[in-house]
């Protein structure tokens, strides 16, 4: 059966491990906070969204840029028990990555929303309601996250983008690699090497092989996960269920940006923390284009989705704008029109779709 939303009264600590040594370990509450009424249901009519477009982070404008860090400004000023705050948004993302909570109907199996096919779905619908948020604390409907767009091997989008690198502003985290501050090139696997041009074209196969050659739902979203399926041996190098564009370049990014002298790569390379780094929502923006771009923008034609209901009817909680616990399912999230987000064409995309390996 599908994955249910879980009880929040029954959270647990959550445990990280380094995925390179299983005894360095991070433990930490990151237990959401529960609201007194009942949970809403979400539809399309019940919240409207406004038609947004979210651009490539290196290419908006120094207003663009203040109107985000603004954003984030009152997003973190908020109290940290708030559901809109900063730190409950990264706890979120805790919480369901790192079994805080267990499944809904088997109490003895933790709810993990990575390795399988929940990854896009439950990210987009994470972006979603991280964004609208930010659009009332800004009030302006039509405020719209930034992609990072690492795979752009020729236009620049492959550092990090300027707009979240200066020291001091709400877009800024001390915990990422201080080698790989701008001009570095994104390096798509942590095993690149070798000069700029070597990385360049490394990056054009990865995302080749990860996004082109990943023709089927089950290769490229990952496979299967119901009620009852047991992910917790499963770790970011070993996840057999994962999709490609999960393990392969989104991984990736994450190892890219955390800092390697601390035990997990904190902030960016590990789940516990990761989104405690403004620049996440940027990189998951970015991995959300890209399933667009899989889906419908390839040679060969349109590609499906997973259609088995257990994935259409998977339900997630997060918090609305009015702070609101509020449920949603996988089948309103296959759409991103419906939910009024769209990104622009990337010309630099033809480097990596008509790649020749
Ligand atoms: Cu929930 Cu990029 O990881």
């Amino acid at each position: 059966s599908p994955i249910g939303v879980p009880d929040l009264q029954q959270c647990e600590l959550a445990m990280d491990a380094s995925p390179t040594d299983p005894t360095m370990t991070l433990t930490l509450n990151c237990c959401l906070p529960i609201p007194s009424h009942k949970p809403r249901v979400f539809s399309f009519h019940k919240y409207k969204s406004k038609p947004r477009v979210r651009q490539a982070a290196h290419t908006v404008s120094d207003d663009y840029i203040a109107k985000y860090t603004r954003a984030y400004e009152l997003m973190k000023a908020l109290p940290d028990d708030d559901p809109r705050s900063f730190h409950t948004q990264a706890d979120i993302h805790c919480a369901f990555c790192n079994f805080a909570y267990s499944q809904a109907g088997n109490g003895s199996v933790p709810l993990q929303v990575h390795f399988s096919w929940l990854f896009l779905p439950w990210h987009r619908w994470y972006l979603y309601w991280h964004e609208r948020i930010l659009q009332s604390l800004l009030g302006d409907p039509t405020f719209a996250l930034v992609f990072w767009n690492w795979d752009d091997q020729r236009d620049g989008g492959n550092v990090m983008p300027a707009m979240f690198v200066p020291n001091g502003t709400a877009l800024y985290d001390m915990n990422r690699n201080q080698n790989n501050l701008p001009p570095a090139l994104v390096k798509l696997r942590p095993t690149t090497t070798g000069n700029d041009s070597a990385i360049v074209n490394q990056n054009l196969n990865d995302m080749y092989q990860d996004v082109v050659t990943a023709t089927t739902a089950e290769l490229f979203m990952g496979g299967a996960y119901r009620t009852g399926t047991d992910l917790s041996n499963s770790t970011v190098l070993d996840a057999p269920l994962g999709g490609t564009i999960e393990d392969g370049v989104h991984n990736g990014v994450h190892f890219w940006t955390g800092d390697p002298n601390l035990p997990l790569v904190q902030d960016m390379g590990t789940f516990t923390t990761a989104s405690r780094d403004p620049i996440f929502y940027a990189h998951h923006s970015n991995v959300d284009r890209l399933w667009d771009k899989w889906k419908y923008d390839l040679p060969g034609g349109r590609r499906a989705d997973h259609d088995d209901s257990d994935f259409l009817d998977a339900e997630f909680y997060f918090y609305d704008e009015t702070a609101s616990l509020v449920k949603v399912k996988v089948r309103d999230a296959l759409d991103n029109s419906k939910l009024g987000v769209s990104y622009p064409t990337v010309a630099a995309d033809e480097l990596w779709v008509n790649y020749d390996p």
